[in-house]
Order: C-alpha cells, then sequence, then structure tokens
C-alpha cells in the first residue's frame, strides 16, 4: 500500500522508505492522526498495514477509508498462548513488508501485551502511546490514576517498547493540566488531542533518522 506517497517519489525513493504497521484494538483515533499525517507527507513512511485484534474495532473503517490495507487477527482464542498469536502478528507484518530490518510498529490502543519474543525480534522498533507522563501511572486507567493521586498535571508519553509495562525509553511527552473539576473523560478528551499530535511527531522524528538512543535516553538531533 503506497498511500499517496507514490504520486510525489520516484519508485526507487519509494524502496528506500521504511514500512509501519499498525496495531489496533478499537477507536483509531491515533492510528487516523498517524495515517493523515502521512498523506499531508509529513511523515516519510510506507503504512502497509493495520493489523486488529478485534474483529469489531472502528478504526478498521477509517484505515480502509484512508486507503490502507486491514487484517483481523482475533486474539480471543490465544488465552494463554501469548507467543502463539504474537508469531502470526509478525507473519503477517512481514508479509507486508514491516521486517526487523525495515520496519515499524505503532500500538494504538492495542490493548495486549505483547511477548518478549516480539519485542526482541524488532528491537527499538516498536513505539507506543500512553496517556500519562510515564514513568507516573503506567498500565491500565492511566487518567483515572492522575485524578484518584490528586496530581496536577499528566499528560501523555510516546515511548519504545521494551519488556516491562510502558517502561521502554521515552520519546516525546505532552504536558496537560489536571483541572480541578476535571473527571476520567474530561482530561482523557484532552489528553488525546495531545496524543494526536505527538505520536505523528515522534514517527517523524524516527522516520527521519533524527533520533539517537543512547541507554534510556532518546536524544533528539537537528
Ligand atoms: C489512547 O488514549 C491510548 O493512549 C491508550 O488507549 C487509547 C486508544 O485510543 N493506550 C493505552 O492506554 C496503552 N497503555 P485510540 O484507539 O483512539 O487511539
Amino acid at each position: 500500500m503506497l498511500t499517496n506517497l507514490s504520486f510525489i517519489l520516484t519508485s526507487d525513493q519509494m524502496k528506500l522508505l521504511q514500512n509501519l504497521g499498525i496495531l489496533i484494538s478499537g477507536r483509531g483515533s491515533n492510528m487516523e492522526a498517524i495515517l493523515k499525517a502521512i498523506k499531508k507527507q509529513k511523515i516519510p513512511i510506507n503504512p502497509t498495514i493495520v493489523i486488529s485484534n478485534k474483529p469489531n474495532a472502528r478504526g478498521l473503517k477509517i484505515a480502509q477509508r484512508l486507503g490502507v490495507k486491514t487484517l483481523v487477527i482475533e486474539s480471543k482464542n490465544y488465552k494463554g498462548k501469548r507467543v502463539q498469536y504474537d508469531k502470526k502478528i509478525i507473519s503477517a507484518l512481514e508479509q507486508n513488508g514491516v521486517t526487523a530490518k525495515n520496519g515499524f510498529i505503532c500500538l494504538a490502543g492495542f490493548m495486549r501485551i505483547i511477548s518478549p519474543y516480539f519485542i526482541r525480534k524488532y528491537k527499538n522498533r516498536i513505539l507506543n502511546i500512553h496517556p500519562a507522563l510515564l514513568p507516573a501511572y503506567p498500565g491500565l486507567d492511566a487518567q483515572k490514576q492522575a485524578i484518584q493521586n490528586g496530581a496536577k498535571v499528566s499528560g501523555c508519553t510516546v515511548h519504545f517498547v521494551d519488556e516491562g509495562i510502558d517502561s521502554g525509553p521515552i520519546i516525546l511527552q505532552a504536558v496537560v493540566e489536571v483541572k480541578n473539576n476535571d473527571t476520567e473523560k474530561t482530561l482523557s478528551k484532552r489528553i488525546l488531542e495531545k496524543e494526536h499530535v505527538i505520536y505523528p511527531e515522534a514517527i517523524s522524528v524516527i522516520a527521519r533518522k533524527k533520533i539517537r538512543l543512547s541507554g534510556r535516553r532518546v536524544r533528539m538531533l537537528n
């Protein structure tokens, strides 16, 4: 799938682009923000496949509308068989050009823990967005945790995925004020708006090779 980049790049230039696979489970609003940024030529990357572990994920229709191939690989029959499931995902990614050498993977509301097998295979090539200022509030219900803890600020984080929960090197963060009258819903909404900005931005700097990773620190290059 070439999206509209194929209209402006020669086939040789297209071959040099890295391929992107996006994994979703539901709404897909981050996926939509990423695909729209690619269409506007803000990210030099080739989105070849969107995979959902849920057949009714709303994001599937959005991806199709934006001209990106979609696939459903249901996870419900893989309880306790994490590696077996991940091998199916890896095989689909590879078939669509998202390889460990020439691909990046974005988790965009993909509500499954991925196996160390998967993470090691795509070392520093898997990104995630989390609705909190990590390392605060990892895991589920991050916005609720921020409110319950009386945090004055929260936000969102794009990070590389490592073998912990929401614990990989941080690429970009955006801060959101927690207001006195915020509910989980109102705070989530304002955080989501920032997610839609920093996730495409993070992929853009990676696709342009404008970052260096040393240990846990990610440095932006000019
Ligand atoms: C987003 O808020 C994302 O940060 C969160 O799920 C939502 C998915 O929305 N992810 C996590 O909590 C992962 N730990 P989307 O499907 O509309 O992009």
